[in-house]
């Protein structure tokens, strides 16, 4: 493996391998670290030394990596069983890959009050939803740390950084934020299905501050999953760091979360008291998760702990964004995310915990996760080799008894983000940009399906071509096949030849007599934006409301009954997800969106947020016309409809020209 080794940093600036910082600023401009510029980030990069704009929208396209040689079998067979195969992971929801959402970045992510949700977070959500049946977001990272929660803040804003304490050693600032920011993350549940994850700031322990606990609790309510007690702790005292004394261990926390559960044992404010806290999200550079485990915490506190945790990324991009050291070229890295090896090497340091994690009959959760801390790499981060590594490091996770799979959205200055709000002066005329990652979580969703029963197990036969099947109640649901080659000559298509049962005495299941196919495409796995899942994409930077545009193809694949065989193709490159049953399919097809015309408006500075009030308050009734993916963005005719339902009655903060649509699931 070529990843940038964690240890050589270690001994120069343990700080920079920590989880993704990222600061909002007063004018709205998100950077990192607090010591950085993009600018900086950018320059750092030859490849994209001549732009100038936000790294989400960075245009550095990189070299496929040729194809290997010698070349993977181009035809390999699966032979899957009914009733269950060796090895099956532990039973996985289909929410299992949510998302982590950088605290300071909430409210431009989430929307801007209670009152003004982004529509097209509430769409993406829904897309999850449709699938999965809920989604899992966690809204924290470095920035929970000293967050406090105020009774308001200046101008109605609900979140801010403390600007009286701008010097902070991490680059961290405080952030201030009120209880609104809860309400704004319980009415998105109202629509969504989300449940949450908060961060409990832990720098200060004299006493610890639980307002967000206590409020999470009350506002919240079932919608709040559990806090997280330490970000990264083992983290806390590495230099420049002075958030615990030097040589603070496994122990020492251990003692920190015993004060916590002490301190809430007593308190009124927090009616439900067990299952709480997720611990100790450590980035396993310093401490292993063995360590933590030894101190017996689990076995302590098993009444309180609602899960245990880890944060990895597989790679940083630390010395670009700060100019400290030799920056990566991502080029030269660009192939280690192009082969199961990356997934499989970076589990190996989980394997005890997940199984310690079923036996403490806690679920074991990656916090936060994405292909590189310090931003990602442009050109790796947003392409579609992202989106197919994504899938396969889900997977990896999935098969070896994770729960949950949390991958982090940063702000405008990240390569990796899921999904990008348009910067905050460019909203009245853009629209959200989709990256790869946010495929990978709308295909496993379809891959895992809401039956809460789904086990996982990698069947995998060569490295540039994971494999996996996916079992449901011991019934064969899905195979998941990938290929991480590009060729556009079809020279490196593989095929999946694969047979149920097998004629075995006593297996009852067969082979089907034709499978549906659905793909997640693209030309190569650098090409950026217009991925295709199943035909339908969200397009291009700026161009997306949350709804997947184009038409539907899932494609039939007539199987050989005689022979009591299926054959699908595999294109290099490509994730390709067959159904094995119509069921599996129908599972996950959408069919009860509605889309509510409306929304995109130009010339406001708010293009796309709308009073949540209203939606439920309409109970589906209107916009019943348009079914999600029949109205293209942009188109006009939809969004008159609303205009005249709601004739001025809606909250967007202006409305001149309506020129978009968006969608809710309808409860
Ligand atoms: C793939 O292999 C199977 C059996 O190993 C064979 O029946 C089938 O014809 C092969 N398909 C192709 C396209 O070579
Ligand atoms: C995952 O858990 C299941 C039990 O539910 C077990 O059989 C399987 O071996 C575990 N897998 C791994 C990779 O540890
Ligand atoms: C949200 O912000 C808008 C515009 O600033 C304001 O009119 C509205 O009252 C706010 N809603 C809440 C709940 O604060
Ligand atoms: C609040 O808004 C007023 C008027 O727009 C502005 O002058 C002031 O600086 C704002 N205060 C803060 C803290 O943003
Ligand atoms: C949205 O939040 C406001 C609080 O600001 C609340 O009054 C309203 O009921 C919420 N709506 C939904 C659908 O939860
Ligand atoms: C992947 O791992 C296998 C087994 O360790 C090794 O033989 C192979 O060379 C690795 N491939 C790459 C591309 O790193
Ligand atoms: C996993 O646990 C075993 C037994 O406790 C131990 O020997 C091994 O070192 C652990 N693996 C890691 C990666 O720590
Ligand atoms: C938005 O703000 C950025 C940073 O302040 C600035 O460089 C850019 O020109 C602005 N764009 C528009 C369209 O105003
Ligand atoms: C799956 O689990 C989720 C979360 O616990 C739950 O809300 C949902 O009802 C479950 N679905 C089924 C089909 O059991
Ligand atoms: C993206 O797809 C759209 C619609 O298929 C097409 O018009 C556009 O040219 C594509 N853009 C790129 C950069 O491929």
């Amino acid at each position: 493996m070529h990843f940038l080794s964690v240890l050589s940093l270690l001994t120069s600036n343990v700080w920079l391998v920590s989880a993704q910082v990222t600061i909002y600023q007063p004018n709205n401009q998100v950077i990192f670290g607090g010591s950085s510029s993009a600018t900086k980030t950018r320059t750092n990069i030859a490849a994209a030394a001549t732009y100038t704009g936000a790294a989400a929208y960075d245009p550095t396209i990189l070299q496929p990596p040729p194809p290997p040689n010698p070349p993977i079998p181009t035809n390999q067979s699966i032979q899957l069983y009914s009733g269950g195969m060796n090895g099956l992971s532990k039973s996985q929801v289909g929410a299992f890959f949510g998302f982590s959402i950088e605290m300071s970045v909430a409210t431009h992510v989430l929307g801007k009050n209670s009152s003004l949700v982004q529509v097209p977070f509430l769409n993406l959500m829904a897309n999850i939803k449709e699938r999965a049946g809920w989604v899992q977001v966690r809204v924290g990272g470095n920035t929970q740390e000293s967050a406090e929660l105020v009774q308001s803040l200046p101008n109605g804003t609900i979140l801010a950084k403390d600007t009286s304490n701008a010097f902070n050693p991490t680059g961290t600032p405080p952030l201030a934020y009120t209880s609104d920011l809860l309400y704004l993350m319980n009415n998105i549940s109202a629509f969504t299905n989300t449940r949450w994850f908060l961060g409990l700031p832990f720098f200060n322990t004299t006493p610890f501050a639980v307002g967000i606990l206590e409020q999470g609790q009350a506002i919240l309510g079932n919608n709040l999953i559990a806090l997280q007690a330490g970000n990264e702790p083992d983290l806390y005292a590495q230099p420049p760091r002075t958030h615990r004394p030097t040589g603070y261990s496994p122990f020492d926390y251990m003692g920190d979360i015993g004060s916590l559960i002490n301190q809430v044992s007593s308190n009124s404010l927090v009616p439900n008291k067990n299952n709480l806290f997720i611990i100790p999200s450590i980035s396993a550079t310093v401490w292993t998760p063995e360590q933590v485990w030894d101190t017996g915490i689990v076995g302590t506190y098993t009444s309180s702990l609602y899960g245990l945790a880890v944060e990895r990324y597989p790679a940083n991009n630390c010395a670009a964004v700060y100019g400290t050291g030799k920056a990566i070229n991502p080029q030269d890295v660009f192939p280690n995310y192009l082969t199961h090896n990356a997934s499989t090497n970076l589990i190996t340091g989980y394997l005890n915990s997940t199984q310690f994690a079923m036996t403490s009959v806690k679920p074991m959760l990656m916090f936060e996760t994405n292909t590189a801390s310090c931003s990602g790499f442009p050109g790796i981060s947003d392409s579609f080799g992202a989106a197919l590594w994504g899938l396969d490091w889900a997977f990896t996770m999935a098969y070896n008894n994770f729960s949950t799979a949390l991958f982090h959205v940063g702000g405008q200055n990240a390569y990796y983000n899921p999904f990008t709000p348009p910067p905050t002066n460019q909203s009245s005329f853009h629209q959200w940009t989709i990256g790869p990652i946010y495929y990978s979580a709308l295909v496993m969703a379809e891959a895992l399906g809401p039956s809460n029963a789904s086990q996982v197990l990698d069947i995998t036969q060569n490295e540039f071509a994971p494999t996996y099947v996916i079992y449901e109640n011991g019934t064969p649901t899905k195979l998941a096949l990938f290929n991480f080659i590009t060729d556009p000559s079809g020279a490196n298509d593989w095929i999946a030849t694969f047979s149920v049962g097998g004629g075995q005495t006593g297996q009852p299941g067969a082979t089907p007599s034709s499978v549906k196919v659905k793909y997640l495409s693209a030309p190569s796995v650098s090409t950026k934006g217009n991925f295709t899942w199943a035909g339908q994409t969200f397009g291009n930077n700026f161009e997306s409301d949350g709804r997947l545009q184009g038409n539907l193809d899932v494609q039939t694949v007539n199987c050989d009954t005689t022979a009591g065989t299926c054959q699908v193709k595999v294109p290099a490159p490509s994730f390709t997800l067959v159904f094995l049953t119509d069921t599996a399919l129908s599972a996950v097809s959408p069919g009860a969106t509605l889309t509510f015309p409306t929304s995109a408006v130009t010339r406001t500075a708010n293009t796309v947020f709308i009073d949540p009030t209203m939606l439920s308050g309409s109970n589906g009734h209107y916009g019943m016309q348009d079914k999600e993916g029949a109205t293209s963005s942009g188109s006009s005719s939809g969004a008159l409809g609303l205009r005249q339902t709601f004739p001025g009655s809606f909250a967007l903060v202006c409305a001149v020209i309506v020129m978009g649509t968006f969608a809710i699931w309808h409860p």
